[in-house]
């Protein structure tokens, strides 16, 4: 019988997207793929607690410290033997509970000074077959919004001299299993515009009250250019916040055009490694 001898988990994720997004579903099969357990589904229902999973990354996929990895490298072997482990937090999407979870959690886990909890990388989660809905999207984008805006402050605060570490941000377009899903390129191009949107109105309102108020540091507007549309790209090159957009399916059968349905993100999580 063997056993291997893994390291620690010193990388932690958080998952974070509305209510109904995918997250547990997500969390889940990654603890199932990783306990060798019986890979059957478990049903999931709306979090009221955040929880944190410790998963394995396959050894199939490439780390950012050894990207050119292939099936005949020895090192191949070294990670069957030894896995890389890390850390996903999996929070509650619904409307309420984002204050007091998942941004808490996102500003606990990137002010962190232990290795233990530091935080790598956000995946924020997406339905995308409910995007077409107008008040689903107004949502998505509210949530996205905030939590880049959080993650603008912090890369400004920090200072040259002491980097903090980069987090970057994963929009996991799920559900590509349905046929009313949105592809990816449509999700990044929808949460953009809509981003803009949420940051005019904001602008423009801070405008009208800054007759007879300061503008204070916490009423910043994401991205910084109030003149130019908002997108990723704007955000990763004025603020260094860099967001990738990738299409997967933790449910239904996605074997041939992914792999696996969730592989994509997993090369993700191994480039943030
Ligand atoms: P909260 O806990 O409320 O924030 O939601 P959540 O993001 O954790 O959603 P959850 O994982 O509970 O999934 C919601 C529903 O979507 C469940 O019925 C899942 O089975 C389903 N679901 C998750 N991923 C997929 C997918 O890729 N395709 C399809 N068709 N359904 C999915
Ligand atoms: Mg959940």
């Amino acid at each position: 019988f063997f056993q291997a001898v893994a390291s620690p988990p010193s990388s932690n994720f958080l998952l974070l997207g509305p209510s109904g997004a995918g997250k547990t579903a997500f969390a889940t099969l990654l603890e199932a793929k990783s306990s060798l357990a019986s890979n059957k589904s478990h049903d999931t229902h709306t979090s009221q607690q955040s929880t944190l999973v410790t998963v394995t990354l396959p050894p199939t996929v490439p780390t950012g410290s050894n990207r050119y990895r292939s099936v005949n490298d020895p090192s191949l072997k070294e990670a069957v033997r030894n896995p890389i482990k890390y850390r996903v937090r999996d929070t509650p999407g619904h409307g309420k509970l984002r204050a007091s979870q998942g941004i808490a959690e996102l500003q606990a886990m990137s002010q962190s000074k232990d290795i233990k909890t530091r935080l790598r990388g956000v995946v924020f989660m997406v339905d995308t077959a409910a995007l077409v809905d107008e008040a689903t999207l107004r949502d998505t984008a509210t949530y996205l919004h905030d939590v880049l805006l959080f993650l603008q402050k912090r890369a400004k605060n920090g200072s040259s001299s002491k980097r903090t570490t980069d987090i970057s941000v994963l929009v996991a377009a799920n559900k590509q299993d349905l046929f009313t899903a949105l592809p990816p390129g449509a999700v990044r191009e929808k949460l953009e515009a809509e981003i803009d949107r949420i940051r005019k109105s904001k602008t423009k309102g801070l405008l009208d009250a800054s007759a007879d108020t300061e503008l204070e540091d916490e009423e910043e507007i994401l991205g910084n250019d109030e003149q130019e549309a908002f997108s990723f790209k704007l955000l990763e090159h004025e603020v260094g916040v860099k967001v990738d957009v990738v299409g997967g399916a933790v449910k239904g059968d996605l074997q041939e055009e992914f792999g696996s349905g969730v592989r994509r993100w997993e090369e993700w999580v191994g480039m943030c490694l």
